[in-house]
């Protein structure tokens, strides 16, 4: 019996890798990760709004905060002394940090996912997909780990290296104490819905998959900042969220290794799914670093639907 007013036992992110016995390395990059988010806090709640004058590799304008953002995050895996290599939603070309991969970790990430919400004060987050060695071009089914940070009311990170999803929320400290662990989707229909993209665009599939969504009384949650959108269908545990492909741009929009591939790890290790509509996220091999795809992602059963309509329809 605790004392009374004892506060619980706050577990630490490195205490929690650390007694789950995760590899040193990956737990010293994880945390490198979660300490370079202090300074995206004070980025977002102090920096300049404005746009960088510059475009990503998408002919998108950069904003100064996904600029910096990028910059806080590279410098800190670029000393980390156990990264290999870096792909940044931001930058063209991958950064080659060590030649001597053995051992190491590439990281590809989304620096500032979200970014264009800044200006009105919605959530935003970072999204991290780790692999061990030197390639970054593999199915996301060959990540050791991944994670997001989310820049909410509440600052929450949630992570997981294949041995499931836990939940921390950053305290008066700034540490990220454990809130959640092994977070599971519940089974059964999804009760919220995000959909993304213009639906007049939507394929006959998909129009029907929204419809079946709507009929079985989803209700419809949609922020516009994937990593908000996300994190409440697994904190809910139940959801659905699309960002499916349209008739003016068959691809989607979402990109595959800095937004796809570790929110589908995520997912799938809260025993979600994750398709393209056709094929699971996590089996798609990249070809170019800034390739997209149609996305699926949440309640099981809602995925398994959204395959069944496209494949009758589309
Ligand atoms: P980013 O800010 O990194 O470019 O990503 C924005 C993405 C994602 O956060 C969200 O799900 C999607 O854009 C929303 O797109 P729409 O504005 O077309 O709904
Ligand atoms: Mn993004
Ligand atoms: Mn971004």
């Amino acid at each position: 019996m605790s004392e009374i007013g004892a506060t619980p036992l706050q577990i630490d992110l490195r205490r929690h890798l650390r007694e789950h016995d995760e590899d040193r390395d990956l737990t010293r990059l994880i945390c490198e990760i979660a300490d370079a988010s202090k300074y995206i806090i004070n980025a977002i709640s102090t920096g300049d709004l404005g746009m960088a004058g510059t475009s990503n590799l998408y002919g998108e304008e950069q904003l100064a905060l996904d600029v910096l953002s990028d910059r806080i995050i590279t410098k800190r895996l670029a000393h980390s002394g156990v990264v290999a290599n870096i792909a940044s939603e931001e930058r063209d070309d991958i950064v080659e940090v060590d030649p001597d991969c053995e051992g190491k970790f590439s990281v590809a990430f989304d620096p500032l996912d979200g970014s264009s919400l800044v200006d009105v004060n919605l959530a935003v987050g970072t999204i991290v997909s780790i692999y061990r060695g030197c390639s970054l071009m593999r199915p996301g089914r060959e990540q050791v780990a991944a994670m997001y940070i989310l820049y909410g009311p509440r600052t929450t990170l949630v992570y997981s290296t294949g041995n499931g999803v836990h939940e921390f929320g950053m305290n008066s400290l700034m540490e990220y104490t454990l809130n959640y662990e092994n977070i599971r989707m519940d089974e059964g229909r999804a009760r919220i819905y995000s959909p993304g993209g213009q639906r007049s665009q939507y394929s006959a599939g998909t129009e029907k998959f929204a419809q079946y969504l709507e009929t079985n009384g989803a209700k419809l949650r949609y922020s516009g900042g994937f990593v908000p959108d996300i994190n409440q269908v697994l904190i809910k545990r139940s959801g659905l969220f699309m960002y499916p492909h349209l008739k003016n741009a068959p691809e989607g929009k979402l990109r595959l290794l800095y937004e796809l591939n570790p929110m589908a790890y995520l997912i799938e290790q809260a025993g979600g799914a994750a398709s393209d509509g056709r094929r699971r996220i996590l089996d798609i091999r990249p070809e170019k670093i800034d390739d997209r795809a149609p996305v699926f992602i949440g309640s099981s059963e809602a995925v398994a639907m959204a395959e069944q309509c496209i494949a009758e329809m589309d």
